[in-house]
């Protein structure tokens, strides 16, 4: 019936088809320069329906716990009993709680004294930066921190200060430059993969009277003791500051967490915005977490097929001739332009398999990639196709004019 109404009725002609010029310029730079000139008319992330039999390495649910029926049905009980939902900002929750009584085991699970979930990862990391830092207070960001990340800093009015991708001889010299502050990483970087050198960025810290943040997200339930984490895992737990992640990737729901101190949160819960200016969870999106905790936990299997899976599908790519630059579970295919990332996304899409297309602004303009993201649950047919599939497309997309292979070969000539 809603979609009779929706196609019978004309569609209304709101206000916005007469915006001004410092929009619509900006519209036109997205939807004429970019993607009628320079993409031919294809939304780079427009792909079509995944037909049966492709291998999906778009997604980030490492571990395969969507569907996994203890989780499915924790949070079916919990809208079942539900009482009615607290629709209200985290900073009204009291002592107690269900959140706060989540927050106290995801704590326990990290090896935190007490923890703040968050509506996403986002919000951790906007929030988190914005309460700590403030005008006057260097940030110092490795230029391939997430997003979210520098969006803190902004929120901060902070003054960012990037370093090279894991160069701590760049961040030791900012610091001498700068002088004390915040020091911000992720432990896996998002778009390549590769691990932050944490004991190295602990001493930094410490050396320079600097607070340090990580953020998690791509190792919070894949790496560590019991999932627990790479700060764990180097036994850093008392070292780094804070720690933060999306919920939304080895979790597999929508939140983030913060690991702190119980007087730093209630701190937080008075002063970052998006604590205090949008609501909290709901209680079957806590059921859901709190499931999933205990899954994760003893998810051992799981994280060493992930990691096999991974090492063996490194290893055969860089033997295919690909530049292949960091260590873990998610892998940047890196053509270059955009028009040749597109057209190599297509192509492995036509022989099946389907990755995220990752451009400006999450990469430089010509750095962008396909990024391919692995999972626990990959069968060794699927890595078989997808092995095929980059072995049988290299002239097709170029691989050897590719600037990331010729990277390659110019540090092979040195
Ligand atoms: C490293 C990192 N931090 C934070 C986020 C934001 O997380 P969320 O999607 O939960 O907002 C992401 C997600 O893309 C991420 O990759």
């Amino acid at each position: 019936m809603s979609n009779a109404i929706a196609t019978s009725l004309p569609r209304p002609r709101g206000a916005e088809h007469s915006m001004p010029d410092f929009v619509t310029r900006r519209m036109d730079e997205h939807y004429v320069t970019r993607i009628e000139k320079l993409l031919g008319g294809e939304h780079p992330h427009a792909w079509q329906p995944t037909p049966a039999g492709a291998v999906f390495l778009a997604g980030n649910d490492y571990l395969c716990l969507a569907g996994e029926p203890a989780l499915v049905q924790a949070q079916l009980r919990a809208l079942q009993n539900s009482q009615g939902e607290l629709l209200m900002s985290a900073v009204y929750l009291q002592e107690g709680s269900a959140q706060h009584r989540l927050e106290r085991k995801f704590a326990a699970f990290m090896g935190a004294e007490d923890s703040i979930l968050t509506q996403s990862g986002w919000a951790a990391n906007v929030g988190l930066v914005q309460c700590l830092a403030g005008p006057g207070i260097p940030v110092y960001l490795d230029m391939q921190a997430h997003a979210s990340l520098w969006e803190g800093v902004q929120s901060a009015g902070a003054q960012a200060v990037s370093f090279l991708h894991n160069d701590m001889a760049h961040l030791r010299r900012q610091l001498a430059k700068h002088g004390r502050g915040i020091i911000v990483v992720d432990s896996l970087y998002s778009t390549n993969g590769s691990l932050a050198p944490l004991a190295e960025l602990a001493e930094l810290a410490e050396r320079s009277d600097s607070l340090l943040i990580v953020d998690e997200s791509h190792s919070l339930g894949t790496h560590g003791p019991g999932g627990a984490g790479l700060v764990a895992q180097w036994g850093l737990g008392g070292r780094v500051h804070f720690r933060t992640a999306s919920l939304a990737k080895a979790f597999a729901g929508r939140a983030g967490i913060i690991s702190c101190s119980s007087k730093f949160k209630g701190y937080f819960l008075s002063e970052s915005r998006p604590a205090i200016f949008s609501s909290c969870l709901l209680s079957h999106e806590l059921a859901w977490f709190d499931a999933a905790l205990d899954f994760v936990a003893t998810a051992d299997g799981r994280r060493a097929a992930l990691h096999r899976q991974t090492r063996l599908i490194r290893d055969s790519l860089r033997e295919l001739g690909y530049n292949i630059e960091g260590s873990e579970q998610i892998i940047a295919l890196e053509a270059g332009a955009e028009p040749k990332t597109l057209a190599l996304r297509k192509t492995l899409e036509r022989h099946g398999i389907f990755g995220a297309m990752f451009c400006a602004p999450a990469t430089p303009k010509n750095r962008s990639l396909v990024r391919l993201t692995l999972n626990a649950g990959l069968k060794p047919a699927q890595v078989a196709q997808l092995l095929t599939a980059c072995e049988q497309i290299r002239d097709e997309v170029g691989l050897a004019n590719w600037s990331s292979t010729q990277r390659l070969h110019r540090l092979a000539l040195v």
